[in-house]
């Protein structure tokens, strides 16, 4: 009986529309149209699929890419499924026509990136299953039509170390979460605030030794299981993550939830033990103390310099420098601050001459160290008068203003270059390199240096000095011709 009522279906399907697909099953269930062709050996998508169709199967086969035709002008879609193919290839808007598309199952594929394009147009999806891929990276814009309508997000057991945090952040609606069997090692701190109907969320065996407190963490209650929680509460499984068990985790420790196996990795005396059997008092930190730094450091002006400072402490601690003026240092044009603690000044200046000082500090406490720098003057045969430049006169005239009262001399200016002459007899010996310094409130001083192997009788041509940094700073140069 049951059998002659399917045909009798199929029957219908067949007049009214596409036939159904080899080896696959149509459902009509008035209104919807179900296509089901799981393990039919399929290696594409079959281009006979009814357009009104409401849920396709496609499980259990060979298909290896997706492409822009598979699944176009089926606007009626609203489960698809594609679980455990050996799809490697998405095109650009494989699924942009797909707009009332709520459940994309990709799970056991072979997926490796996914770009921004792949999941163009589906605006009202609510369940994406990534799961068991080999994906490695996510665009950051990749989920942007579905952001605020994702409920349920599964990224399992893939290769990501990176996670478009961003975009995660964004997920207002998600109530599920898994990005459990991945090699994460951070998770940014308030990257969840947002993300008030989150109930479940899936960190197990990942590379974490912290997970940063999260405001969404302490205002809701935090379980291990879902058995017996209370509706209202989160479920957070972080199992298998080499914890780093010190004071930066002590939040965590303090949640009320019942016991689950997590471990701490490290310090030593707390490894292999269970995270909720350990006292709150032994999750500790070390304040920071300087162990080694740089002596005073003399520096001929223009030359570079590296000053260091080293600090152990349990956090890792950071290490910032002040300058003499008592400016906290940047990468910039001119200096860069290691994460190990050193600092480089590429080119020296008089003015860097001072005690420069080197803060480290955790989340313990901080310790401060002080490095004396010492910048020697080099004679210089000629020196430039500079001016400041009317930032609304533009174009601009040129930065470039050269005093000629020495041997040389400016005969071309533009808003970016200038051409330098001077006397060959006068200076054909002796000089070597010129400087340009250029001063921007933006980056500090920004200096410029070239070695003359240009012709000298007849000068140099200096271009495209002023032009990126330009804008609305203070930008006068000053030129040293140096022996
Ligand atoms: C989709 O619809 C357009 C316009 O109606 C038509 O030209 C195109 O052939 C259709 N594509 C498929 C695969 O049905
Ligand atoms: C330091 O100077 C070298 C050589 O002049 C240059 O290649 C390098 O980019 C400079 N570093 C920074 C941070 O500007
Ligand atoms: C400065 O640059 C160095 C080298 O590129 C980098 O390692 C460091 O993280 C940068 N520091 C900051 C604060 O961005
Ligand atoms: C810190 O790192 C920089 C760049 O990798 C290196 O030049 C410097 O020697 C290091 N400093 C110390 C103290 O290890
Ligand atoms: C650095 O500080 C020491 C001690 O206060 C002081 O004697 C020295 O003159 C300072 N160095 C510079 C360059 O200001
Ligand atoms: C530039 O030259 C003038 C005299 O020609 C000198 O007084 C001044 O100190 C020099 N400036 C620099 C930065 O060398
Ligand atoms: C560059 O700026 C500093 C302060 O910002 C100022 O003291 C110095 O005179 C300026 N140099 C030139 C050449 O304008």
């Amino acid at each position: 009986m049951e059998r002659l009522w399917l045909s009798l279906l199929f029957l219908a399907v067949a007049c009214k529309g596409q036939p159904c697909p080899k080896r696959c099953m149509c459902q009509s269930l008035s209104p919807s149209l179900a296509i089901l062709c799981s393990k039919t050996g399929l290696l594409f998508v079959p281009s006979a699929i009814d357009r009104r169709t409401v849920e396709l199967r496609l499980q259990e086969n060979f298909i290896t890419a997706v492409r822009r035709r598979d699944f176009a002008n089926m606007t009626s879609l609203l489960h698809l499924t594609l679980s455990r193919n050996t799809i490697s290839q998405i095109l650009p808007s494989a699924f942009s026509d797909l707009r009332r598309l709520r459940a994309l199952h990709l799970d056991s594929n072979r997926l490796t990136v996914i770009k921004d394009d792949h999941f163009k147009g589906l605006t009202n999806l609510r369940h994406l299953i990534l799961a068991n891929n080999q994906l490695h990276s996510i665009s950051p814009h990749a989920f942007d039509d579905f952001v605020t309508t994702l409920e349920d997000l599964d990224l399992s057991y893939n290769n990501l170390a990176q996670v478009p945090w961003e975009t995660v952040g964004r997920l207002t609606n998600v109530n599920t979460l898994n990005m459990d069997h991945n090699l994460i090692e951070d998770v940014p701190q308030g990257v969840f605030t947002n993300l008030h109907k989150l109930a479940r969320l899936d960190m197990t065996s990942n590379k974490l030794k912290k997970i940063p407190p999260d405001p969404l963490f302490l205002r809701i209650p935090v379980y291990a299981k879902s058995r017996g929680s209370p509706l209202s509460s989160l479920v957070l499984s972080f199992g298998g993550n080499p914890l780093h068990c010190n004071c930066e985790l002590l939040w965590l420790r303090r949640l009320t939830r019942e016991d689950d196996l997590e471990t701490c990795a490290s310090p030593d005396d707390l490894s292999a033990k269970y995270f909720w059997t350990i006292p709150e008092e032994e999750f500790i930190c070390d304040p920071p103390v300087l162990t080694r730094k740089s002596p005073r450091t003399v520096a001929m002006e223009g030359q570079p310099a590296s000053l260091k400072c080293k600090a152990n402490g349990d956090p890792e601690p950071e290490v910032h420098w002040i300058s003499p003026e008592g400016r906290l240092i940047s990468n910039s044009s001119r200096t860069t601050v290691y994460p190990n603690g050193s600092l480089d000044i590429n080119v020296t200046a008089l003015k860097d001459s001072g005690n420069f000082t080197c803060i480290a500090s955790n989340a313990a406490g901080e310790s401060t160290g002080r490095v004396e720098l010492l910048v020697t003057a080099v004679p210089h045969l000629a020196n430039s008068t500079s001016r400041s430049r009317d930032p609304s006169a533009e174009p601009a005239p040129s930065d470039i203003l050269i005093s000629s009262k020495r041997r040389v001399s400016l005969v071309e200016l533009t808003g970016n270059s200038a051409l330098v002459r001077w006397n060959s007899q006068s200076l054909s010996t002796g000089v070597r390199m010129f400087q340009v310094q250029y001063n921007s409130s933006g980056d500090d001083t920004l200096v410029y240096r070239y070695w003359l192997d240009i012709d000298r009788s007849h000068g140099a041509i200096l271009r495209a000095v002023t032009g990126d940094k330009a804008d609305g700073v203070d930008n006068s140069l000053m030129f040293l011709w140096q022996a």
